[in-house]
């Protein structure tokens, strides 16, 4: 049977599915798209429509550079962005051009289950280095280069996902040095760092950009909408020329041309600010209400910890439990979630699951915790 689904996920009727880690349908900003739409179409030259520069629009990089400054409190200069798909694309632009099949990369254990994919697409091999409550243990890394040297690191230091931890900014600069001493490139996927909820997080690893190979990664997607299709990424001007020149941008020239116009008219127009206030505000209140829930019901032997910042709540059950044997019975009760071995390089993390606050409202989310804590509490 053909179907012509638009969305690229579909929730059974009446399923509460806690691993979906989007924006609510009614937190999509049609209405400010529409109107930075109707403003960017309305300048007279056609320019959108065109091939665009390889970097990505001037225009466009400049606001950004205005509106990251904003967000990260340091400058940041325009010609150290280059406009991209999304993260997902700058992965995989990342490791086309920066590895090769075969080689070896530095992970996080856990670590975001679809770049995993995208390495896997590229027949990289993961080397997964232990986390802990302030991030990445950077005396694991160490320990880690001395033995292999990767192609890249990739890192989700603020606010990361599955766990919500944020790197210290202590262990941030000790990791940037690491990669000035050893020489080798981190990948710092900073897409939640602009959605804090409690207080600031430290300086995003883009702070490192110009002194060292680190190529820090943003997107719209989590700020404004996934279907827009557009990021960005910040480093060196030597990794941007690099990039540059690559057959892709060679042959189609920069990357989302037109998105980026109308974005650019988001920002200029105060809409990008005004939907990062109103996402905030909603997914602080109901990341509260689901951590109080949460403490409410489940058996105290479950841990969590309640996220600064972010998507995403990740529980840990009693040592021998398993997620992936509590899924089809928590299905049974029409509750979803992501189970922690989807996050791991080594086929660990079996009494981990993650929850995310991004899709439901409070409701949806309480009621989807009392359905959870059922199937928890049976064993
Ligand atoms: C850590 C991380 N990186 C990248 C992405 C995907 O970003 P984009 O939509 O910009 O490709 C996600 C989305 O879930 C994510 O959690």
């Amino acid at each position: 049977m053909t179907t012509f689904s638009s969305a690229q996920k579909e929730i059974p009727p009446g399923m509460i599915d806690l691993g979906i880690g989007q924006p609510s349908p009614w937190l999509l900003p049609v209405e400010a798209v529409a109107k930075a739409a109707a403003h960017c179409t309305g300048h007279p030259e056609g320019v959108l429509l065109a091939y665009g520069a390889e970097q990505g629009d001037g225009h466009f990089r400049l606001a950004l550079s205005r509106f990251l400054e904003g967000i990260y409190g340091m400058s940041v200069d325009p010609t150290h962005l280059l406009v991209t798909n999304g993260a997902s694309q700058a992965i995989d632009l990342i490791s086309t051009l920066f590895s090769k099949a075969g080689d070896t990369i530095f992970v996080e254990e856990p670590t975001y289950f679809l770049a995993r994919k995208i390495f896997a697409d590229h027949r990289l091999k993961p080397t997964a280095l232990p986390m802990d409550s302030d991030g990445l243990i950077i005396e694991a890394v160490e320990e880690e280069l001395r033995r292999s040297r990767p192609a890249f690191l990739y890192t989700i230091p603020t606010y990361h996902n599955p766990t919500s931890v944020c790197l210290s900014a202590s262990r941030r600069e000790q990791l940037a040095e690491l990669s000035r001493r050893y020489d080798f490139t981190v990948v710092a996927d900073e897409v939640y760092h602009p959605l804090s909820y409690t207080s600031a997080p430290p300086p995003p690893l883009a702070a490192f950009c110009t002194s060292t190979k680190v190529i820090s990664l943003g997107s719209f997607s989590k700020i404004l909408a996934p279907g827009l299709r557009l990021g960005w990424l910040q480093a060196a001007p030597e990794v941007i020329e690099r990039i540059v020149k690559c057959g892709l941008l060679d042959s189609g020239g920069g990357l989302n041309p037109f998105t980026s116009g109308v974005v650019r008219s988001a920002i200029e127009l105060g809409l990008v600010d005004e939907n990062l206030a109103l996402l905030k505000d909603t997914y602080s209140r109901r990341m509260l209400a689901m951590c109080a829930a949460l403490r409410r019901q489940m058996p105290e032997s479950v841990g969590f910890m309640e996220p600064a910042g972010g998507f995403f709540i990740w529980l840990s059950l009693p040592e021998g439990g398993d997620a992936l044997e509590i899924l089809p019975k928590a299905k049974e009760r029409n509750i979803e979630f992501m189970p922690g071995p989807k996050f791991s390089s080594r086929q660990g993390l079996k009494n981990c699951l993650r929850l995310s606050f991004a899709y439901y409202d409070t409701p949806d989310l309480l009621k989807g915790i009392e359905r959870l804590a059922a199937v928890i509490g049976q064993g």
